[in-house]
């Protein structure tokens, strides 16, 4: 090899201590180095996988890689940065049968700050980012999953064989353009009262979540019921949730309820992935919620600004038009997205059967 040509070792030996910028490691510990393709004039082809299809701002990645290369291996000619990621998770759903890789559950002290916008556009958000994802409205009592995407039909009964060749039934969940969606509402009507009792609800949620024909996601979001601790124990005795999101807004007392919810989720030893600050601005405030997480050690995972028009796109069954190009929310609500799914890829770094890891 002459002197003034580049190999692929030399290529990956430079690119060893770039680092991801949200995990704050290198990228070659992380795996994340795919193809490194050396071409015509020394040009150099790399491909980096990320931990989640909504990772923000990647071009950080790309220019970081730039840099190494002109700075250490200056005979490399142009560089090209291209990505693909692969959502990993605990896939605890698997003693259930489920195919799912992260469950995220999202909750609230209390009812009316936004908990089901919010799991709505996580759901979507994280959709629209290149994710496979499902949302599981586990608010019985109130469901509102239906009319945030505007659908109202009967989710189909389908057969499937098992490997030992036993016929199951399972139910199909509502496709919303690529999402899945299931919900208590779809076999009750929008309008009438759901009374379930302790036991039933238990075998409710345990049914929704296992016989549903779920397939194959990256993100499945709960959307909770507010405040009581039930259903997020029964959740944490079926499956290993990635964690929960906890939603709340501005106000002292509301994130009174938030740090209520924080305790109920560690008691119930359900991760908490952060807190989203929903509603903030001038009628409520805002970073309320920043400070208390820092205080309780939670991360925070953003703020979403109180917009007249996430509220009319909601009531619309329209919760998909909120990230449309040039919506003042979508940035924030994209925000959110990201965070979560950055805060799962760090925690499942983070599992007790790993070395420690620096606080970064
Ligand atoms: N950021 C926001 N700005 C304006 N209205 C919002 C926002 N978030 C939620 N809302 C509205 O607040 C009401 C309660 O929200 P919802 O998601 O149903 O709360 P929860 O599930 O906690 O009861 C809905 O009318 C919803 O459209
Ligand atoms: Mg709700």
């Amino acid at each position: 090899m002459s002197e003034s040509s580049v190999s692929e070792a030399q290529v990956r030996e430079v690119l060893r201590d770039v680092n991801d910028p949200e995990i704050g490691r290198p990228l070659a510990d992380l795996d994340m180095l795919r193809e490194v393709k050396i071409g015509p004039d020394n040009a150099v082809a790399v491909t980096v996988e990320l931990a989640t299809p909504a990772y923000p701002r990647r071009e950080r990645i790309a220019h970081s890689i730039g840099a190494m290369l002109a700075a250490k291996l200056p005979q490399a000619g142009r560089v090209d940065v291209s990505f693909t990621a692969r959502v990993k998770g605990k896939q605890s759903g698997g003693a259930i049968g489920l195919t799912v890789q992260n469950i995220i559950a999202v909750g609230s002290g209390k009812g009316g700050v936004g908990k089901s916008t919010v799991a709505a556009s996580l759901a979507v958000g994280l959709q629209l980012a290149g994710a496979r994802v499902g949302l599981m409205d586990a608010d019985i009592y109130g469901p509102s999953i239906p009319h945030l995407f505007g659908v109202n039909q009967r989710p189909e009964i389908v057969e499937q064989h098992a490997p030992d060749g036993q016929t199951i039934r399972r139910i199909k969940p509502i496709d919303a353009a690529g999402l899945k969606l299931m919900s208590i509402g779809f076999m009750i009507g929008f309008d009438e009262p759901v009374i379930v009792r302790g036991p039933i609800l238990h075998r409710t949620i345990q049914q929704f979540l296992q016989e549903t024909a779920w397939g194959e996601l990256d993100y499945l979001i709960i959307d909770l019921p507010p405040g009581t601790g039930d259903i997020s124990l029964t959740l944490s005795q079926l499956v290993g949730l990635a964690g929960a999101v906890v939603v709340c807004t501005p106000q002292q007392l509301a994130l009174l309820d938030a740090v209520k919810a924080i305790n109920m989720f560690r008691k119930v030893k359900i991760p908490v992935l952060g807190v989203v600050e929903n509603m903030s601005g001038e009628i409520f405030g805002r970073g309320g919620a920043k400070q208390k997480a820092a205080e309780m050690s939670v991360p925070f995972l953003g703020e979403i600004p109180i917009d007249a028009q996430i509220r009319v796109n909601g009531d619309a069954g329209h919760v998909r038009n909120s990230f449309a190009e040039g919506s003042p929310s979508r940035p924030y609500l994209m925000n959110v997205c990201e965070q979560t799914a950055i805060e799962i890829a760090r925690t499942l770094l983070e599992t007790p059967s790993m070395p420690t890891l620096e606080i970064l």
